[in-house]
């Protein structure tokens, strides 16, 4: 049946009949909301590059994360920015470092809150790149022993959840054996899978202060170009035991989002990542674009595209709409 017979129209008229064929549906507990963790105690610094972000301190982190749970939102991601960098990121594995605090204080304030954990070494490394160099090189397997002691010391902190997103071949498989192996058996693992080198971590490199000192991520992380690639890590980490797979960035890679759906059973993340954020925070304060449409539009083209966990900086915003 074609028009006149058919109008789409028809189905458009008023705000229920278009609720009652609405596809996709986003709701707060879709969204993880990333958490920056400096030393010290109530400190709440403003993040320039991402208008409506800030680092703060374990303590602060606590309160947010109830918070953020009064809206709905029942998951936090973790990124440690510690106070000493040096070659090999001794601050990551630390019983005591930044990110282990937070996570402890989270699970005091917020019992009912999903703690996920970044694991990489950029932000604790005084060169910025996600694992050990040697030579000018990023060296993987020397990389993967650090990286399972990173997670570590967030398992038995309490997190539920780890995240490596260093995009070293074999982490995955090397992390879950180490927690097995001390029996943190129950602990999840959402793996960066397809990770892409991308302009769009830009404002997130100023906000961890992990910006390369020298030449670029584009010998670990993925080249933009490639989608079949994409399912190969995918199913390489399904393979070595992820219990979650995740795109990112996200809106530049909705395709791979897709692809990634049909291809796998488990959970799929998409991380919209800080480009994604600030560019539009960027354009509502020029007054070119309406922040609150593009920030839902964006999110349900995340949603539509086949993600069940977004990771999003909007979260408390669009959780505030969606209620
Ligand atoms: C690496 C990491 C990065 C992001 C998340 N984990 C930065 C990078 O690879 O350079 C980017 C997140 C964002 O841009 O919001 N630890």
């Amino acid at each position: 049946m074609s028009y006149p017979a058919s109008r789409p129209r028809r189905l458009r008229r008023i705000p229920a009949l278009r609720a009652l064929v609405r596809e996709t549906i986003l709701s707060p507990k879709d969204f993880v909301y990333p958490l920056f963790i400096v030393p010290g105690r109530q400190v709440k610094q403003p993040i320039a590059s991402m208008p409506g972000q800030f680092r703060m301190s374990a303590d602060v982190a606590g309160a947010e994360a109830a918070r953020l749970a009064d809206l709905g939102i029942m998951s936090v991601l973790l990124f440690g920015i510690p106070e000493h960098k040096d070659a090999v990121g001794s601050a990551a594995y630390q019983k005591e470092g930044v990110v282990p605090q937070a996570v402890r204080a989270i699970a005091k304030a917020s019992p009912r809150t999903v703690i996920m954990t970044d694991v990489c070494l950029c932000e604790y490394t005084d060169h910025g790149h996600c694992g050990i160099v040697e030579k000018g090189e990023v060296k993987n397997d020397e990389t993967l022993e650090l990286l399972a002691k990173q997670a570590m010391a967030h398992a038995q902190a309490g997190a539920h959840v780890i995240a490596p997103s260093d995009m070293m071949d074999g982490r995955v498989g090397y992390i879950r054996e180490e927690l097995d192996e001390e029996g943190l058996e129950d602990v999840a693992i959402m793996a960066y899978s397809a990770k892409y080198a991308s302009a769009f971590y830009g404002p997130f490199r100023e906000a961890a202060e992990s910006t390369p000192a020298f030449g670029d991520r584009q010998s670990y992380q993925m080249d933009p170009a490639n989608a079949a690639e994409a399912l190969r890590e995918v199913m390489l980490d399904e393979e070595e035991g992820a219990d979650i797979v995740m795109v990112k960035p996200a809106g530049p890679y909705l395709d791979i989002v897709r692809a990634v759906r049909e291809h796998t059973d488990l959970p799929v993340a998409a991380y919209q990542v800080s480009g994604e954020y600030s560019m539009i925070m960027a354009a509502a304060e020029k007054g070119w674009i309406d922040r609150d449409r593009a920030m839902m539009e964006a999110l349900i083209g995340i949603k539509r595209a086949g993600a069940d966990i977004i990771i999003t900086y909007f979260a408390p915003r669009a959780a505030e709409l969606l209620k």
